[in-house]
């Protein structure tokens, strides 16, 4: 090899990308070492080896450089690699190289594998939605709980009236006076029913304005370390049990054999909204398989056992994906109010942990319960 040929190829072999050289027929002209490592090539993989005889799985890669019409500034290809088990990413530009009018364009392909680029770059973007949510949710919150209390005097104000004004009518309706005019204590009859609505609606008005104080400034947890298994087994029995759901299957595959500290009643609640959703969503005789997985939590490290809930329902459309769990979203009209999932939302924060959902438009939607693993020793008396 010429002295200036072998400088080319040795200044090839330090660059930092992956770089391919194809002639205008379609034949590799030289490959450099950061390409070979990136595609799973031996080290000692010439250009020439490759043109006799190119491994299958580079084959979409070879095309996708023969059939390029022009330049490509940027673009991404996903390619099956030796020994990986998930599809890698290749992020690339393509130059062509005329030398001279006579000869044929050279095409260059410069790439790099960025499938760990592109992961840690969705892991922040989930980062990001859940604070987001969670700064949403706070400042509803905040404002809920500034309403709901300003609602509580004026409540209590038609309460008290009420009352009052039913005590009145009913000692006034005694009276022989009245009495003796039929038309006075029709009237008066009539009073008293409309005094009845009016009672009806403000204690329905009383028991909202509860829930959202509720919502707002949500109790205490009272935690306790429990194994997960026997805590969603003794969930999914009671819910076999509730009427609401006793024409809908819901089912646990698997086990998980972790501790997790939590408060059984509000992990009871957060399960029974996720199966009434699930419920409404599959008109009451639909499916929910109930299963469990852990990874490490991608901020520290530490270990997460996630309860799977997954229904067979229509799914939730993109469209409204984002707002689920934002208060008082409902797509069930008059008889929804959107609390549920933010109730469950907050509840997950407040263990610690997170509610997060799957869901593609006809194909079922996946919640995903996700808390820490109890890992200090655990005394059950
Ligand atoms: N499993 C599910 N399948 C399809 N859509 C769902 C499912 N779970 C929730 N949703 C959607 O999310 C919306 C919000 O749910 P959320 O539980 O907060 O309120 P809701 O069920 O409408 O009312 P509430 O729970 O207060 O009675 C629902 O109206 C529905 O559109
Ligand atoms: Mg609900």
């Amino acid at each position: 090899m010429k002295p200036d040929l072998l400088i080319m190829d040795s200044i090839l072999d330090i660059l930092p990308s992956g770089m391919i050289f194809m002639e205008a027929d379609g034949s590799i002209l030289k490959i450099n070492q950061k390409a070979r490592d990136t595609l799973g090539l031996s080290p000692s993989v010439q250009a020439s080896d490759l043109n006799q005889k190119m491994p299958d799985y580079l084959i979409p890669l070879v095309k996708l450089i023969e059939q390029a019409t022009q330049d490509i500034q940027r673009a991404e290809i996903s390619l099956t690699l030796p020994a990986r088990p998930e599809e890698s990413t290749l992020g690339f530009s393509l130059k062509f190289l005329h030398s001279d009018d006579t000869q044929a364009p050279l095409k260059i392909f410069t790439f790099s594998d960025i499938t760990q680029v592109q992961k840690d770059q969705l892991a922040m973007e989930k980062i990001k939605d859940e604070l987001n949510q969670s700064k949403k949710l706070a400042s509803i919150g905040t404002m809920i709980a500034g309403v709901a209390h300003e609602m509580n005097n004026p409540l209590t104000g038609i309460s008290m009236s009420t009352s009052l004004l039913k005590m009145n009518l009913e000692r006034l309706k005694t009276l022989p006076q009245v009495q003796e005019h039929p038309k006075v204590s029709d009237s008066i009859e009539k009073g008293l029913l409309e005094i009845q609505k009016i009672a009806r609606a403000s204690e329905k008005a009383a028991v909202l304005v509860n829930d959202l104080l509720a919502y707002s400034k949500p109790t205490q947890l009272v935690l306790v370390a429990l194994p997960l298994q026997a805590v969603v087994s003794d969930i999914v029995n009671a819910l076999k049990s509730h009427p609401h759901f006793s024409q809908f299957g819901i089912e646990i595959q698997g086990q998980t054999p972790h501790m997790v500290r939590c408060d059984r009643i509000k992990l009871e609640q957060v399960f029974y909204n996720l199966v009434k959703n699930a419920c409404d969503a599959t008109d009451g005789k639909g499916q929910v398989t109930i299963f469990f997985s852990e990874a490490k939590d991608p901020k520290d490290g530490s270990l997460q056992v996630t309860t799977h809930v997954k229904d067979n329902g229509p799914g939730i459309d993109k469209t409204v994906m984002n707002q689920i769990f934002d208060p008082f979203f409902t797509t069930k009209g008059h008889s929804g109010v959107g609390l549920g999932l933010s109730i469950c939302y907050r509840t997950m924060e407040q263990h610690g942990g997170l509610l997060s959902v799957d869901s593609v438009k006809w194909q079922g939607t996946e919640f995903k319960i996700t808390l820490p693993v109890c890992v200090e020793p655990v005394y059950l008396n």
